[in-house]
């Protein structure tokens, strides 16, 4: 049966790669026809919200929920709010779709921009599992006397221990299977409730994976070792906030933002999962065809991953790696001339040539 793909291309250079994506996961049903997709389009994100004022239908949550999985570019664009449109689109899907687990690579695949001195792709090569449905990003907070002298404004972490041992856990279980270590990195001497509960926690849930090597860190150190010593950091488990900040560390460390990709997870599978690249709608250079696809490529391939299909997904890596060293079809950010629709061609050339 065809996987149902709900594919919401969104704001800036959202669409011009996220067309990208599905060229390359159409080739995958072309040379395996095991695997078929069934892609909708939405049309929601801030050109949506400035006609409609929302960023989706209201019952876009209902829709969504009757699919497989969702393909997402990127939602943000001058003339609207970054809260808005983050707050009404993305983090409403996370939300409402308990999607608890999200994973980035920061794999540097050889051929890839690394700005780190003698820093080779054996040295750079991690998970992130970030926390992705609390912590930092609840949403919980007030604002009070808004707009008085005495304005006030509470922005609470909400920690729960449901939410912090499910993510530890998930990654322990990442750990053991992938036999790595696991970092945790938080931030226990400053944040005295929230950071102090999480170590606790992870220091609770280690007691049941005796086989997996662990290592804890402060945020600011772990910052620093990232770039002097990326070599110490294998799976890493995280909070929200430092996950998306250490995360686009980690995608200049290995090649930049046009090679980094996520997935936010719902494992359970109660929900739909949605696979994303992790930049955003980058304004300066939408509308040219000039921004690399291969994140949002690389977010095709773990969706493959999560349906099973491990082979392909694996041999998407491999082409997007092809790629880079053959540096033939490269965007300009990673020092090529191609356009975005010759790297998503170039991937599906060497797909057919390898596969078919
Ligand atoms: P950004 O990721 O859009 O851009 C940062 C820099 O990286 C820019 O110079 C951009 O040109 C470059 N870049 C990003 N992706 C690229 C790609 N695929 N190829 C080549 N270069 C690429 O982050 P920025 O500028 O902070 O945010 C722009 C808008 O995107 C804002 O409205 C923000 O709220 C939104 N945003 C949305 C996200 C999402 O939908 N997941 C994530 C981050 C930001
Ligand atoms: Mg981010």
């Amino acid at each position: 049966m065809a996987h149902k793909i709900a594919v919401i291309p969104g704001d800036g250079i959202g669409p011009e790669v996220i067309s990208e994506g599905v060229k390359v996961l159409q080739c995958v049903s072309k040379l395996d026809k095991s695997i078929q997709f069934e892609f909708t389009n939405f049309p929601w994100g801030c050109e949506f919200y400035l006609k409609n004022g929302k960023m989706m239908d209201d019952d876009g949550i209902e829709t969504l929920s009757k699919f497989d999985a969702i393909y997402l570019g990127a939602v943000g664009y001058p003339g609207v709010p970054d809260h808005i449109s983050l707050w009404g689109l993305l983090l409403i899907i996370r939300k409402s779709f308990d999607q608890y687990v999200n994973i980035r690579p920061v794999k540097l695949l050889t051929g890839a921009p690394c700005p780190l001195k003698d820093k080779n792709p054996e040295d750079i090569n991690m998970i992130f599992v970030r926390e992705n449905s609390e912590g930092e990003y609840s949403g919980s907070g007030s604002w009070l006397y808004k707009g008085k002298p005495n304005e006030v404004v509470i922005q609470d972490g909400v920690f729960s221990r449901v939410g912090c041992e499910r993510i530890i856990r998930y990654a322990f279980e990442l750990a053991r299977t992938e036999k790595r270590s696991l970092t945790s990195i938080s931030k226990g001497n400053a944040l005295n409730y929230s950071m102090v509960f999480w170590d606790q926690i992870f220091k609770e849930v280690s007691e049941e994976y005796p086989d997996v090597k662990t290592y804890s860190y402060l945020v600011d150190a772990a910052s620093m070792l990232m770039v002097t010593k990326p070599e110490r950091f294998e799976i890493v488990v995280t909070s929200n906030l430092f996950g998306d900040i250490l995360t686009d560390l980690g995608a200049a460390i290995a090649g930049g933002m046009g090679l980094a990709a996520g997935a936010n997870l719902n494992p359970e599978r109660t929900y739909p999962s949605m696979f994303e690249p992790i930049h955003g709608s980058a304004p300066d250079i939408a509308g040219k065809q000039c921004a690399n696809p291969l994140a949002a490529i690389w977010s095709a391939s773990q969706m493959l991953d999560f349906f099973g299909y491990t082979e392909w997904a694996d041999r998407l890596i491999e082409a997007i790696g092809a790629l880079l060293i053959e540096k033939k079809s490269l965007t300009p950010d990673l020092g090529g001339s191609a356009a975005t629709w010759e790297t998503g061609d170039a991937i599906v050339d060497y797909l057919q040539k390898q596969y078919s």
